[in-house]
């Protein structure tokens, strides 16, 4: 029911674990199923410089939670922002439809690390 990219993400999540001292934390959580994803950002310039997340669910979840801070890396805050949950089930070769929610989180977990990176950094 997966695919090989989800498979290889969720065996082998890439920037997994707690970040010390980070610039944003965006903790969100998906009220149907329980799960619970955090993302830590360091910003430097206005630059993701380092991303890193901890993510309490199912396969999607955790392979999207991989997949999204590979592709936030490195980006400005307005080219993060514009990821979109469907570039990241596309990226992981795609979802199957009863596990786009799971994507959904990533993206929110996104907005929510900015968002605090914004209030901080005032
Ligand atoms: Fe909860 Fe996938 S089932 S995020």
């Amino acid at each position: 029911m997966y695919s090989k990219e989800v498979m290889d993400h969720f065996r082998h999540p890439r920037n997994v674990g707690k970040m010390e001292n980070p610039d944003g934390v965006g903790k969100v959580g998906d009220p149907q199923c329980g799960d619970e994803m955090i993302i830590y950002i360091k910003v430097e310039n206005n630059i993701i410089k380092d991303v890193s997340f901890e993510t309490y669910g199912c396969a999607a979840a955790i392979s999207s939670s991989s997949m999204t801070t590979e592709m936030m890396k490195g980006k400005t805050i307005e080219e993060v922002l514009q990821i979109t949950n469907k570039q990241v089930a596309d990226n992981l070769g795609g979802l199957p439809a009863n596990k786009i929610h799971c994507s959904v989180l990533a993206e929110d977990g996104i907005r929510a690390a900015i968002d605090d990176y914004r209030k901080k950094s005032k």
